[in-house]
């Protein structure tokens, strides 16, 4: 790569994945760039199911703040060839993180130098898989990059034909691995997406700016947790975010406080920018603005943001009524690929953390893993999980090095 900065004008963009936050990306691609697309789906069926509508023509809807926009599919050519997936200047894997590894090993002896292979979001600790995954693959000149969010709140209306977007957030910050292309990587995204991609100092910032990881367990356990054995009628399904009362609010700040102390841990001490780690409420702000109508504390915040106004709990069916699914993303990707890789790096940094340890280890027996025993990180289902030890990277001077490091 010349000059340090990779490209931005990414002529082939792949995505990876088939699910609610793919159709809204390929939809917002396909409406405001002109780069050739290609939809990587490795699961056949969700590839048999896009090849359909596309051989039929029939062009996509993005609905889109109450604006219904008809796009055209022929720009599109779908694949579930590796191969032909990586093929593309831009790889972008829009899946929930337990997916990642799969789709990394399937396209990494395909990738060329020069690529730049995102995952938006990122979640926890992507760098540390993605890396090994290259390293083991020896490819190099490849460079990682990371969204800390995701920038649509959407749901897939009619698979392969139509997806309905319910909120869009101000901001969503980006980071690479080598640190110093977050700015050329921000500034293509920018363009891209027509949205802001602020750069963050390095992928470090992803994984504890992650409010993913507070939100969605600490909601489980803070609004829900004495609610798990009840049957719905689905009118009676309650709302998610809605649901957060002013002790959830509380759980959440104490746990994004502990976050903070892992902050400054790590900034003391290793010499390593993190100014983009926030507070939970700073970040709501800084990621919904308006679209929050009481913003004089989080528990309000909550109630009052439109962009949360309709997504539910996630339920199961049982015998035809509704259960709370406690095998839902909201803690079996938000806690092995969020919460606990930054409850490992609290560890490397010596702070303790005992609202997000209660957190974990209350979530882990509902999920039936173990992941701590007493705060400690010794459960015997780490190792499928994205904590840095996983990857050799036993110490903050390790991971600090990483971030550090120029190629
Ligand atoms: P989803 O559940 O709709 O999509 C899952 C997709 O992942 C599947 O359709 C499939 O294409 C792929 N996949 C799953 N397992 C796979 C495997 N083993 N190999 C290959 N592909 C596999 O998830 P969604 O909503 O698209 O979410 C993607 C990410 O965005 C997640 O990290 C989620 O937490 C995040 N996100 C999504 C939001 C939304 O409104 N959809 C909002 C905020 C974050």
């Amino acid at each position: 790569m010349k000059n340090n900065s990779c490209s931005i004008k990414w002529k082939r963009i792949t995505i990876c994945g088939g699910g609610n936050g793919a159709h809204a990306l390929m939809a917002f691609l396909l409406k405001n760039s002109n780069s050739r697309l290609n939809l990587y789906l490795p699961l056949r069926k969700e590839l048999q199911r896009f090849q359909a509508v596309k051989d039929r023509r029939t062009p996509f809807t993005l609905i889109f703040k109450d604006e219904e926009f008809s796009i055209p599919m022929e720009r599109l050519f779908i694949t579930s060839n590796p191969k032909e997936g990586a093929e593309a200047d831009l790889i972008i894997l829009v899946v929930p993180a337990f997916a990642h590894k799969d789709i990394l090993k399937s396209l990494a002896p395909y990738i060329r130098p020069g690529t730049v292979l995102a995952a938006l979001p990122a979640r926890g600790g992507f760098e540390f898989q993605a890396s090994e995954i290259l390293r083991q693959n020896r490819k190099e000149g490849i460079v990682i990059a990371g969204f800390q969010t995701f920038p649509w709140a959407c749901r897939i209306k009619e698979y392969a034909k139509s997806v309905e977007i319910y909120g869009q957030k101000i901001q969503v910050g980006a980071a690479s691995l080598p640190s110093h292309y977050g700015m050329s990587i921000s500034r293509g995204f920018n363009k891209l997406l027509k949205l802001e991609f602020p750069p963050y100092n390095n992928m470090l910032e992803l994984t504890l700016n992650n409010q993913g990881q507070i939100i969605h367990p600490g909601i489980m356990c803070g609004a829900f947790s004495d609610k798990l054995s009840r049957l719905y009628q689905d009118n009676e399904i309650p709302l998610f975010y809605r649901s957060v009362d002013k002790k959830t609010a509380d759980l959440l700040e104490s746990m994004s406080r502990e976050i903070l102390e892992v902050k400054r841990a790590i900034e003391h001490n290793f010499n390593l920018n993190l100014e983009a780690v926030s507070s939970i409420s700073q970040w709501m702000l800084e990621s919904y603005a308006d679209d929050i109508e009481d913003k004089s504390t989080l528990f309000k915040m909550f109630q009052s943001n439109l962009s949360y106004r309709s997504l539910q709990v996630p339920v199961k069916a049982v015998n035809g009524l509704y259960q709370i699914d406690v095998k839902s993303r909201y803690l079996t990707e938000d806690i092995p690929y969020g919460l606990l890789v930054s409850k490992a790096i609290a560890e490397l940094a010596d702070v303790s953390t005992p609202k997000i340890d209660e957190v974990i280890e209350r979530a882990s027996k509902w999920i039936g893993v173990q992941y701590l025993a007493n705060g400690k990180l010794k459960g015997k289902d780490l190792i499928r999980t994205r904590i840095p030890q996983n990857f050799g990277l036993d110490s903050l001077e390790a991971i600090a090095e990483m971030f550090k490091r120029r190629i």
